[in-house]
């Protein structure tokens, strides 16, 4: 049996928004969260688990990495060899088609991909649904990259059901205009803005109770492909997690000038009636939820505020899926 597997895993922005752990260890939300995949953004990655290697080592974008990045590998992927119970180390090589830490959900990529190529390579054979809540202690946002289209993250009762469920393919006509205001790393981690915002948010609990509303009001508009609705809630939310943020102590924000030039730009295109509607995560990049049809005339405005590298047009994404010889070859891996 060959020991070697090769995955790609979409990132996915949510519009429903994961923030907050009720359980840091097993990475268990405070509340539900749903999501769509992107079609654009992406990581491939490449685990071999061999008898011979004395440690895990991990490569990112063809460059070794440190001992705190491998650490975090390593505590990954023993909760696949627990599974399998085996100690064999583990090499990671892992390409990002997305700006790593940037906001634009390099993490939920990551994780998802690092386990779907550990679970074929250990042999292991889990099912997506169960796959998601490996992921899951990867990264949350991790948990919903294992599908495609649209994915809530049900936020469970234990660890074993906090997982993903598919609730939409969404092929129909939906887009999202991503754009990057700034693809450097940010300063603060969405792991540690989110616990701040918990630990000392006076906002926090009004958060919790409204984004109980929310999923269940964007799953009724999925599911009469309301797109308008879809796009309210969306922004809403959004906005009400940026919120928490200022209430915290010391107080915090990811907004830069030109997020609120992108915010501003959609918000005159929609009294234009074109309808488009903002989201924002950890970092100052702006989403524009669109048609897809739409998307272009969208950009447009926005080019004349952004260069054209800062603007990238997405249609929905699928889930993970292993490599094909020809895709595996465009990398020079290092076996
Ligand atoms: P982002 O907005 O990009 O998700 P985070 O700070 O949440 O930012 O996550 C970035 C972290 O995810 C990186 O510091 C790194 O530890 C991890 N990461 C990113 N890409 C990969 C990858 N391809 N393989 C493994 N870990 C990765
Ligand atoms: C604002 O999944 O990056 O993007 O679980 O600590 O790794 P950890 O956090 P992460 O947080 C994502 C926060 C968000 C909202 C979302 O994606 O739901």
């Amino acid at each position: 049996m060959s020991n070697q597997a090769y995955v790609r895993a979409h990132t996915n922005i949510a519009l429903i928004k994961y923030w907050g752990k009720r359980d840091e260890i097993d990475f268990l939300p405070m509340n539900s969260s749903l999501s769509m995949t992107l079609d654009k953004l992406y990581t491939d990655t490449m685990v071999v688990f061999d008898d011979s290697f004395a440690q895990d080592s991990f490569y990112l974008n063809g460059e070794k990495q440190g001992e705190k990045e491998t650490k975090k590998i390593s505590k990954f992927l023993d909760l696949f060899r627990e599974e399998k119970k085996t100690a064999m180390r583990a090499r990671v090589e892992s390409i990002n088609h997305v700006p790593t830490a940037a906001g634009l959900a390099s993490s939920a990529s990551a994780f998802a991909a690092l386990a779907g190529a550990a679970n074929l390579a250990l042999g292991l054979d889990l099912d997506p649904q169960p796959l998601s809540t490996f992921a899951r202690r990867g990264s949350g946002s991790a948990t919903r990259s294992i599908y495609g289209g649209f994915v809530e993250w049900d936020m469970g009762t234990c660890s074993d059901d906090s997982f993903a469920v598919p609730v939409d393919d969404a092929s129909w006509d939906i887009g999202m205009v991503i754009v990057a205001v700034n693809q450097k790393a940010k300063e603060v981690s969405s792991r540690i803005g989110m616990k701040r915002t918990v630990e000392t948010s006076p906002f926090y609990p009004a958060w919790v109770e409204s984004a109980k509303k929310d999923i269940q009001d964007i799953k009724a508009a999925i599911a009469a492909k309301d797109f308008i609705r879809l796009g309210e809630i969306t922004e809403a939310n959004g906005m009400k997690m940026h919120g928490t943020m200022l209430g915290a102590e010391p107080p915090f924000s990811y907004w830069e000038p030109d997020s609120i030039v992108a915010i501003k730009t959609a918000q005159t295109l929609r009294k234009q009636g074109i309808p488009c509607y903002v989201t924002m995560d950890a970092g100052p990049n702006v989403k524009v939820l669109c048609r897809l049809s739409q998307a272009e005339t969208i950009k447009q405005a926005l080019l004349e505020h952004f260069t054209e590298d800062k603007l990238i047009i997405t249609k929905p994404g699928k889930g993970i899926r292993e490599l094909t010889a020809a895709e595996r070859a465009v990398y020079n891996w290092n076996d």
